[in-house]
């Protein structure tokens, strides 16, 4: 049996990070993983005038003097998600200027939820050719229903809304952990946010926020691809710092696929004999299964005993790594949002590319479930989200090396 430190969670970090932009000092952020999103998003803090310190146990990032508004257009686009500085420079400064994300791997990725809701706060916004340009005097609370849970949306509108003048109310709020984590960070400098977690998230406007030292949650995704990886193989692992109760979904899907798994509040054990069942999946906003997982089990279910059936309802382009899978023999047939994935006795080795981040850890995981040896690139995918990949999956006995 091998065992797994999780890391501390990409999808919480990143936000944080931009949060830190807020507060006219010090912060000190524990269990950020060191990956190359997280990268990104610091080089991003340092072009606007932070400075970051790291001494291998947290991170100090001193945002005493933020001197410009531009997010670098290159930055932009290596990390979509680099839209949530927006919301915190446009508290901070009363400014944003930055590309329009656009399309991206897994799906166009729009961010007209991320702007109406600046917008309704009295931020103006000039658009032009693909450059957003946001400008406000005074930000003001409001009260906001977004058509759809966003994510991004809800983090960026927190974000913008912690030092406005009064309440602002976001309805339809995503739930996702993630989010949780950003309220307690943003109230550990003195914010007032409550309703994290739940469809409604009240924000208090205050006029300052103070430095704090903070703890990055689990990374419930990287987590959740490692439980995978062992059901699709065969074994044993014992996961470590990870948080139980955000997995709820992924688990209930791995014992239906027939794993054997023991849960504690902070540890998570799976055996598998790699004998699985077929099982029906749909993606959906926190507390569903979440998108982030799709490949990771479709990979695992394309040796299950019968056919399994996973629509992916939050992105419209996530499929890619379907045909890489095929080259190893996965029996997949991929009709609008659904994936009709019949399983087969063994995937065999191939020459494969990751094309997106998740896609790419689930391709390791065929990979490592097929015979022979196989060879994947597209590597700085799979780098931007996983924290020493090929160090942890060695500790489990998978036979990988990077060049
Ligand atoms: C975040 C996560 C990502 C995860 C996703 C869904 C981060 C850094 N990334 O992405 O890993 O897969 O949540 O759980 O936390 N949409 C619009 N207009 C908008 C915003 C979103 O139409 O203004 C649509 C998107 O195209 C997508 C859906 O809403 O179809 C969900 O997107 P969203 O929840 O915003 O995902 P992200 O925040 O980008």
């Amino acid at each position: 049996m091998g065992e797994v430190d999780v890391s501390g969670s990409k999808n919480a970090a990143l936000p944080v990070i931009a949060a830190s932009l807020l507060n006219k000092g010090t912060v000190e952020l524990k269990n950020c993983p060191q990956i190359r999103d997280v990268t990104v998003m610091l080089e991003i803090l340092k072009h606007l005038g932070a400075k970051v310190y790291d001494n291998q146990q947290s991170l100090f990032l001193d945002t005493s003097e933020i001197t410009s508004c531009v997010i670098p257009e290159n930055l932009m686009h290596e990390m979509r998600s680099s839209v949530m500085i927006a919301g915190a420079l446009i508290g901070r400064k009363g400014c944003a200027k930055f590309t329009y994300p656009g399309g991206c791997e897994i799906g166009s990725r729009p961010i007209n939820m991320h702007l109406k809701a600046f917008q309704k706060m009295g931020v103006e916004i000039n658009e032009t050719n693909d450059k957003i340009e946001c400008k406000v005097q005074k930000l003001i609370g409001t009260k906001i229903t977004l058509s759809f849970p966003s994510v991004g949306a809800t983090e960026n509108m927190m974000l913008a809304s912690v030092l406005a003048e009064g309440e602002t109310v976001i309805h339809n709020a995503a739930r996702e952990p993630e989010i949780v984590c950003l309220q307690n960070f943003l109230n550990s400098m003195g914010g007032r946010i409550c309703g994290a977690g739940s469809h409604t998230i009240f924000v208090q406007g205050v006029k300052v926020l103070h430095d704090t030292s903070f703890e990055v949650i689990p990374d419930r995704i990287e987590a959740g691809t490692y439980l995978c990886m062992v059901a699709g193989c065969g074994g044993e692992v014992k996961l470590n710092h990870v948080n139980s109760n955000h997995l709820q979904e992924v688990i209930r899907q791995l014992k239906k696929m027939n794993c054997q798994i023991g849960v504690s509040p902070k540890h998570i054990f799976l055996k598998s004999n790699a004998n699985l069942y077929p099982t029906i999946i749909k993606t959906m906003p926190y507390p569903g299964f979440p998108t982030d997982m799709q490949s990771q089990f479709v990979t695992a279910l394309s040796i299950a005993k019968g056919t399994s059936y996973v629509m992916e309802n939050i992105f419209e382009n996530r499929y890619k790594y379907v045909k890489e899978l095929m080259k190893m023999g996965a029996q997949i047939v991929v009709q609008g949002k659904t994936a009709m994935v019949r399983g087969v006795k063994k995937l065999k080795n191939a020459q494969i590319e990751a094309k997106d981040l998740r896609g790419g850890a689930a391709l390791v995981e065929a990979a490592l479930m097929a015979e022979g040896i196989s060879t994947i690139t597209g590597i700085p995918y799979i780098e931007r989200g996983y924290e020493n990949l090929t160090k942890k999956l060695t500790i489990l006995g998978a036979k990988i090396k990077e060049e």
